[in-house]
């Protein structure tokens, strides 16, 4: 269930008057201590000026200190249930042949790519992605039906765009709870009879909800790390072990998030902050270990991306959207099909000395 109890302050983000987020309910003993401390004077003291590092200390109605930079436990959102998430629709118009020069090493020909989340969301713009690029996809899901219908829908698309094309890519959906080893494992089986073989991984299911660290449910913190930490861990292993096997080359893009090297505010997120830090260093560690078999590991960090279910949230909270688009370089949320490059080059032979390394696509919001 989505709680709506979200932000429902007045736009007042970009003033100093906003009183609800500048000056948070906090222990007393948080402000008794503070980071920065000097023991030698650099300056002279001049009596005239206002003291700022006892300033912070006080908690005044127009107080600012940090005023941007803090989250708010009050905000709270569940991650919806399954039958109240909008779903997704192809990108249009993206898809048909093209007679501009383009890098022949940039093609998805003959590859089959795993998609986990592909049935909606960002999973389902980065299957289109792999198909506009000729690949044949297993598109896993929690959802099966979605996820065939969407399957049925991308292979549409590209014959309607494609008109008359010889290959048309095998699109396919498969049920998995990327939570679970046997379920992950017995998938991959499945896919590998289906499709004959896997090239390619993209790790995209995965959540977000926001509780204040102290107030998270822990049934619901082991959920989120199930998905996001355990079952981005567990897929990668057993394509890595399919590859091995078969003494393949391959490359894997696991899908983190810019939350993974940043804290975002105001939505308290802590374990799904730690989960994204998880992602990226997953993918470090594996680029290392499977080098030798000529597996390349990387990740994808986006950042505040524009969904079904994040453009419900920003309508729901104009102010939000006004927070978070104030911390963004761009000025704007990410549009899903941002990452379609993003993804294709990683994935592909173009990026064939890439390995380890975590791609932020996020409008410029973590170098700030
Ligand atoms: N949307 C954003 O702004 C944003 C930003 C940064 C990172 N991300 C990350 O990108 C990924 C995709 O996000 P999204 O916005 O597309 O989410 P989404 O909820 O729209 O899609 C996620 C998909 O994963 C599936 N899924 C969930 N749990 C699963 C499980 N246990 N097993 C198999 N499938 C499962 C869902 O059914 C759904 O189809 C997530 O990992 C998310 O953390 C999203």
């Amino acid at each position: 269930m989505l709680t709506s109890r979200i932000i429902s302050r007045s736009s007042k983000v970009a003033t100093a008057t906003t009183s609800r987020l500048t000056t948070p309910v906090r222990p007393k003993s948080i402000y008794s201590i503070r980071p920065i401390t000097c023991s030698t004077k650099l300056y002279k003291e001049d009596k005239r000026q206002p003291n700022f590092a006892s300033r912070a200390l006080e908690q005044t109605e127009d107080d600012h200190e940090g005023a941007f930079g803090r989250t708010d436990n009050t905000i709270r959102i569940e991650h919806p249930d399954e039958m109240e998430h909008p779903p997704s629709k192809p990108i249009q118009g993206r898809g048909g042949l093209h007679f501009k020069r383009t890098l022949a090493s940039f093609t998805m020909e003959n590859r089959t790519v795993i998609v986990t989340g592909g049935a909606r969301g960002l999973g389902l713009v980065m299957s289109q992605a792999c198909v506009i690029s000729g690949a044949d996809v297993a598109i896993v899901d929690l959802n099966k039906d979605e996820g065939q219908r969407q399957a049925d829908e991308l292979m549409k698309h590209f014959q309607e765009e494609n008109p008359g094309a010889e290959n048309v890519p095998k699109v396919t959906a498969h049920y998995c709870d990327v939570s679970d080893n046997e379920s992950v494992k017995s998938t991959v089986a499945e896919i590998v009879k289906v499709h004959g073989k896997v090239d390619h991984l993209v790790t995209s299911a995965g959540f977000t909800e926001n509780f204040d660290a102290i107030a998270y449910p822990p049934d619901r913190l082991r959920k989120l790390w199930g998905v996001d930490v355990d079952g981005t861990y567990f897929f990668a292993c057993e394509v890595a072990r399919h590859l091995i096997d078969r003494k393949a080359k391959g490359s894997m893009v696991l899908i983190g998030s810019m939350s993974g090297a940043i804290v975002n505010v105001p939505q308290p997120q802590a374990p799904y902050n730690a989960a994204k830090a998880a992602v990226r260093h997953l993918a470090s560690s594996f680029a290392v270990e499977w080098a030798h078999a000529g597996i390349r590991v990387n990740c994808i960090s986006p950042g505040y991306m524009l969904t079904a279910l994040t453009e419900k949230i920003m309508i729901e909270n104009p102010d939000l959207h006004k927070q978070w688009t104030s911390l963004i370089p761009t000025g704007k949320m990410g549009q899903p099909e941002d990452l379609m490059g993003a993804v294709c080059y990683l994935l592909s032979d173009a990026s064939g000395y890439v390995t380890g390394a975590d791609l932020r696509v996020d409008g410029g919001y973590t170098i700030t």
